[in-house]
C-alpha cells in the first residue's frame, strides 16, 4: 500500500466516523512563539485543547506535516527523518477511550490490515498524582480478545524483557505526553495526559535484535534495536499544569497522531523506513548519480537516508516559505541542504543534485501538496542556489587545502582550522582529503584552536552586542540584567522585529537602541515600563546554560548572531530570566553576563528618554530607582 493510499484510508475512516478533515496547517506555526517548527499535528490544535471552539467541530482529522530539526544527527538509521506526516484525530471534549481505542484498532487490523499478532501496546503506570491508566487496558484486551487473542498486561521491567506481555506499564517518561515531555517539564498551564501507544512487531525472524548492539539485553518493545517501531499514539489529553501539580482540563480531548511512512513500513514488513514508495524515485536517482546501490555498505546506505531525509525536508520547508538563511528557520533549511551536499560528495557525486531530487519529490507529493506544484520553480531555485554557494565554498577549500599540502607534505591542526575559518571548509573534510594522502589531521589542536578563536570573537560579539559594560559594578550589573528585560519587553509590545542595535550601560543608566521604524506612543513606554516591573516583582530567578547554536535557537533564544562555528557543536551561553521549569523564563539571550541572580533586587525600572538613534532605529534611555 502506498502512502498515499493509506493516508486517503485513513482520513476516509474518520470522515465516517463523525470528523471534519482539514488541511495540514504550515510547517511555520502561527501564533506560537514556543517552537520553531510544527513538530506534531497537535500545535495547531493547542487553543482548541484548551477548551477553545474549534470553529470545525469537535471531531478533526488530518495529516500534519511535521519538522523536527532536533532528529538531525539521529537520521541515517532505519526509523528517524527530520521530515514526516503525522495522521491525526482529535476529540475535542466529545468522544474518549471508549471509542478511540477500538477505532484504532478497527483501522490498524481491518482497513489497512496489518496481523494483530504482531501489534503490541504500552499504556501510563501512574503516578502520586494521576493513576494508572486501567481503563485503557480493559478496553485493550477487549479488543485483543475479540480477535481470539488473549493479551497480558504486564509492567515494564528492563531485565524481564517481555515477559509473555503484550500490554505493558511504563511510567512518565514513556507514556505520558505534552508538547514539552514529562509533567515536571511542563510550563503551568500547558496541557497534556497519559498515552497509550501503538507498536509493529517486524517478528524474530528478520533477527533484527540479535544483530543489534543491545543482543545482551532482552528485548521489548521499547528497545532501541529496532525490532518493535512505534507507529502511532493516543494521548488521553485531560489536563493542564498548575503551579503545584495539575488540574483537569474543562474537557476530556483526544490526540492521536500516527507516523504515515512508519505504518506503511510495517505495512511493508520492512523496518526500513525508506523503503516506502515516496522514497523509491528518489533512491533510484541517487543510486544512478553515485552509481552505487542503497544497500551496498552500511556507510552507503547511511550516506543516501540522510540525503533522501534532508531533501525531502527542505522541498518542504520552503514549499511553506522558509528559505536558506543564517537566521531562525532558515537556518535549518541552510543546514539540511548543506548536510545533503556533503553526503553527496561521500557518494562521490560530483554534479549539482540537490534541485534534481527536489523535483522528485515534488513530482510525488504534488497530488496530496498541491502548493508544491505551484512553488516548484521557487523551491527548486532556492534548492541549487543554496548547493551552488556551498560547492563553491567547498571548491575553494579544497584548493587551498591542496596547496597547502603540497608546500607542507601534511595539514596541521592549525592549518584544517585556517581552512575552516577563512573558508569555511568543514573540518571533516580536511580529514577525509588527509586520508587519502595517508596522513591525519589533529583534532584536538583544531579545536584548541577554535575555542582559543572563539573565546577572541565572544568576547568581541559581547561587547558590541550584549554588553558596552562600562563596569561590573552592581549598579551596571543590574541595569544589564534590565535592559535583557527592556529587549523582550519591546517585543512583546512592539513585535517580534525588535531587535537589538546597540547597548551602552554604567553605572547611572542604561541605553539601548533597537530596530523599530517609529516613534513610541505613551502608552507602549507605559506598557514596557509596567511589564519590566511586573518582572522583577516576580523575583525571577536569573542563571544560564551552555547550549549549541542549535539549541539555542530551539529554545528560542533572542540575540543570536555569527553561526559560523556552529556545525561544530559550539557552545554559546545563554540567560534565562525565570526559570523554564516553573512556568517558563521571559527573557532567553545569547550574552556573555554578567547579570544578577535574580530579579527581585532591581528595584523600580524607569524609562527616562525615548528618541531616535537613527534610521529605522529607536533609543531608549531608563534607570533603575
Ligand atoms: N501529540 C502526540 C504525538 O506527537 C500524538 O506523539
Amino acid at each position: 500500500m502506498t502512502i498515499h493510499e493509506i493516508r486517503t484510508k485513513y482520513l476516509k475512516f474518520f470522515e465516517e466516523r463523525g470528523h471534519v478533515v482539514i488541511p495540514s496547517a504550515s510547517l511555520l506555526p502561527e501564533n506560537d512563539p514556543t517552537t520553531l517548527f510544527t513538530g506534531s499535528g497537535m500545535q495547531p490544535m493547542v487553543p482548541y485543547l484548551l477548551g477553545e471552539a474549534h470553529p470545525q467541530g469537535v471531531r478533526l482529522a488530518d495529516s500534519q506535516k511535521c519538522f523536527r530539526s532536533q532528529d538531525i544527527e539521529e537520521v541515517g538509521d532505519n526509523r528517524h527523518t527530520t521530515f514526516f506526516e503525522m495522521l491525526g484525530n482529535w476529540s475535542l471534549g466529545d468522544y474518549f477511550k471508549e471509542e478511540q481505542i477500538p477505532w484504532m484498532f478497527e483501522f490498524l487490523t481491518q482497513t489497512i490490515g496489518l496481523d494483530p499478532q504482531n501489534l503490541y501496546v504500552t499504556v501510563f503506570r501512574g503516578n502520586a498524582q494521576i493513576s494508572k491508566d486501567e481503563e485503557a487496558v480493559g478496553i485493550w484486551k477487549k479488543v485483543f480478545s475479540d480477535v481470539g487473542i488473549e493479551a497480558l498486561d504486564v509492567d515494564f521491567s528492563e531485565r524481564d524483557g517481555m515477559q509473555g506481555g503484550r500490554i505493558f506499564y511504563y511510567d512518565e517518561t514513556k507514556n505520558w505526553w505534552s508538547r514539552s515531555g514529562t509533567p515536571d517539564k511542563m510550563p503551568v498551564g500547558e496541557p497534556g495526559g497519559p498515552d497509550s501507544e501503538m507498536f509493529w512487531d517486524f517478528g524474530m525472524d528478520l533477527g533484527i535484535h540479535e544483530r543489534s548492539e543491545f543482543k545482551d539485553l532482552p528485548c521489548h518493545v521499547n528497545c532501541d534495536c529496532g525490532r518493535f517501531l512505534e507507529i502511532g499514539n493516543n494521548v488521553f489529553m485531560e489536563y493542564k499544569k498548575t503551579e503545584d501539580g495539575f488540574e483537569r482540563l474543562p474537557q476530556k480531548n483526544v490526540d492521536f497522531g500516527g507516523g504515515l511512512i512508519r505504518i506503511a513500513a510495517a505495512l511493508n514488513g520492512n523496518p526500513d523506513i525508506f523503503a516506502v514508495d515516496a522514497f523509491q524515485t528518489a533512491k533510484e536517482a541517487l543510486e544512478s548519480l553515485s552509481s552505487a546501490s542503497y544497500e551496498s555498505s552500511p556507510e552507503i546506505t547511511r550516506s543516501m537516508r540522510v540525503i533522501l531525509d534532508h531533501v525531502c525536508a527542505a522541498t518542504f520547508l520552503i514549499g511553506d516559505d522558509v528559505f536558506p538563511s543564517n537566521k531562525d528557520q532558515g537556518y535549518f533549511v541552510r543546514r539540511l541542504i548543506r548536510r545533503a551536499v556533503r553526503f553527496g560528495k561521500k557518494l562521490g557525486i560530483d554534479t549539482a543534485f540537490v534541485s534534481e531530487i527536489g523535483s522528485l519529490y515534488i513530482r510525488e507529493y504534488q497530488k496530496d501538496y498541491v502548493h508544491l506544484k505551484q512553488k516548484e520553480d521557487r523551491i527548486l531555485e532556492e534548492l541549487a542556489r543554496e548547493e551552488e554557494k556551498f560547492s563553491k565554498t567547498l571548491l575553494k577549500g579544497e584548493r587551498e587545502f591542496e596547496k597547502m599540502f603540497s608546500q607542507k607534505g601534511k595539514i596541521s591542526g592549525e592549518d584544517a582550522f585556517i581552512l575552516y575559518s577563512t573558508y569555511g571548509f568543514p573540518i571533516e573534510l580536511s580529514e577525509e582529503m588527509a586520508e587519502e594522502q595517508g596522513q591525519h589531521v589533529d583534532r584536538t589542536i583544531f579545536m584548541e584552536e577554535f575555542r582559543k578563536h572563539q573565546d577572541l570573537s565572544r568576547s568581541g560579539s559581547t561587547q558590541k552586542f550584549a554588553g558596552g559594560l562600562a563596569d561590573h559594578s552592581d549598579a551596571t550589573v543590574k541595569l544589564h540584567t534590565a535592559t535583557h528585560m527592556l529587549h523582550q519587553a519591546l517585543r512583546t509590545v512592539l513585535g517580534e522585529h525588535v531587535e537589538q542595535k546597540g547597548s551602552n550601560i554604567t553605572s547611572d543608566r542604561l541605553r539601548f537602541d533597537f530596530s523599530h521604524a517609529e516613534k513610541m506612543t505613551q502608552e507602549q513606554i507605559q506598557a514596557v515600563e509596567d511589564l519590566v516591573n511586573q518582572q522583577i516583582e516576580k523575583d525571577l530567578l536569573v542563571h544560564f546554560e551552555m547550549l549549541s547554536l542549535e539549541q539555542a535557537k530551539e529554545r528560542g533564544a533572542i540575540g543570536l548572531f555569527e553561526d559560523k562555528y556552529s556545525e561544530l557543536g559550539d557552545q554559546i551561553k545563554v540567560y534565562f530570566i525565570g526559570d523554564e521549569a516553573t512556568g517558563g523564563s521571559y527573557s532567553k539571550e545569547v550574552c556573555g553576563g554578567p547579570h544578577v541572580e535574580h530579579t527581585g533586587i532591581l528595584g523600580h525600572f524607569k524609562i527616562s528618554k525615548e528618541e531616535s538613534a537613527s534610521s529605522g532605529v529607536r533609543r531608549i534611555k531608563a534607570v533603575l530607582e
